[in-house]
């Protein structure tokens, strides 16, 4: 695809080859992320980051990745701090903010609705999560983990046995990843849930027309006995209708160092977008596994950082002008990565 001035609204949008380029260049970013180098190749440029539904790492993330490219970072967050909260309509909303960035990372709770901001904004705009739908950055993110846990065991993505387990109905990144999963070959997919959380059909459909062997289930012990990842998810309480309706399936399937040291092969990575669930009633991947080193979930967070760099140095077309901006850094950085 052509990066520059594109939307990144959504992963069917890349061919392999669109993959491979964007984890190429997150690559080069690691002295930047890591703090040994410092680059001022954005310098002048602003991210208008607005997101309109709670966000940690994708927000946080996304404005880290355009400062450490040198640019500058302005915050909306939350609906009621915008107009429109006044009633204000997103391509209203789209010329004006559009008029004030270079990009735009953005966050809204209804599906499509970062597509409709889009197709009313100047800008190129980034979809940091729209509803249930998709989460472009984190299934890119996602992937790039995969292909950075699995390479030092002599693994790729081709071939690749993944669970996905908990929410899958309403869990965006495990729609994006999916459909990220169908540019690979030979992928086998165990997608574990209640029945009423089930993938949504034609993502299910989208795999299989790949090619990839998919399997549906709602037993957590045997589903990750065999996989080199586990992928584990939160009940997105946000999407229904009451928490009591959520309180239905929170805590059904609960990963612990006990379970995966009884039932998952030595080395299978733990994997989960974030936040994961720490209360008692959920503990969708305990604390218990924080000393366990296949837990990648913060190494999943890290490389966030590099894959929404590659994404702002793609777009705005500087990917190649980085190092010509960069110099050492004088500060003290050791210990930190
Ligand atoms: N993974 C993810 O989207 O986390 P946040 O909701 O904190 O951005």
């Amino acid at each position: 695809m052509q990066f520059a001035g594109s939307h990144i609204l959504s992963v069917t949008q890349f061919e392999r080859a669109d993959v491979e380029r964007i984890f190429s260049v997150a690559d080069r970013m690691e002295p930047y992320a890591q703090r040994r180098r410092v680059t001022k190749v954005l310098d002048g440029a602003i991210l208008g980051s607005m997101f309109f539904e709670p966000s940690t790492r994708t927000r946080v993330s996304f404005g880290s990745a355009f400062n450490l490219l040198g640019g500058e970072v302005r915050e909306t967050t939350g609906i009621e701090n915008s107009a429109i909260a006044k009633g204000e309509s997103l391509y209203d909303t789209a010329r004006v903010l559009s008029g004030y960035s270079d990009v735009i990372a953005m966050r809204h709770p209804a599906a499509g609705s970062v597509a409709e901001f889009a197709a009313a904004s100047r800008v190129p705009v980034i979809n940091g999560g729209d509803g249930a739908n998709e989460h472009p950055s984190q299934a890119l993110l996602d992937l790039y983990t995969i292909k950075k846990e699995l390479a030092g065991r002599g693994r790729g993505i081709d071939g690749l046995r993944i669970a996905m387990v908990g929410d899958l109905r309403f869990g965006r990144t495990v729609h994006s990843l999916c459909k990220l999963l169908c540019l690979f070959q030979r992928v086998q997919v165990v997608l574990v849930s209640p029945a009423e959380l089930r993938m949504p059909g034609e993502i299910v459909e989208d795999l299989r027309g790949a090619g990839h062997e998919v399997l549906e289930s709602d037993a957590l012990e045997a589903s990750i006995a065999h996989v080199d990842i586990v992928y584990s998810t939160r009940i997105q309480e946000e999407r229904f209708s009451s928490q009591q309706e959520a309180d239905l399936y929170r805590g059904r399937f609960r990963l612990n160092q006990s379970i995966y040291t009884q039932h998952c092969e030595p080395n299978t990575v733990i994997m989960h977008p974030l936040p994961r669930d720490s209360r008692e009633t959920a503990r969708e991947l305990d604390d218990d596994l924080n000393d366990n080193p296949n837990l990648a979930i913060f190494r999943q967070t890290d490389n966030g950082v590099l894959v929404r760099m590659a994404l702002f140095a793609l777009v705005l077309e500087v990917a190649e002008q980085v190092d010509a901006h960069a110099r050492d850094v004088n500060w003290y950085t050791a210990g930190r990565f």
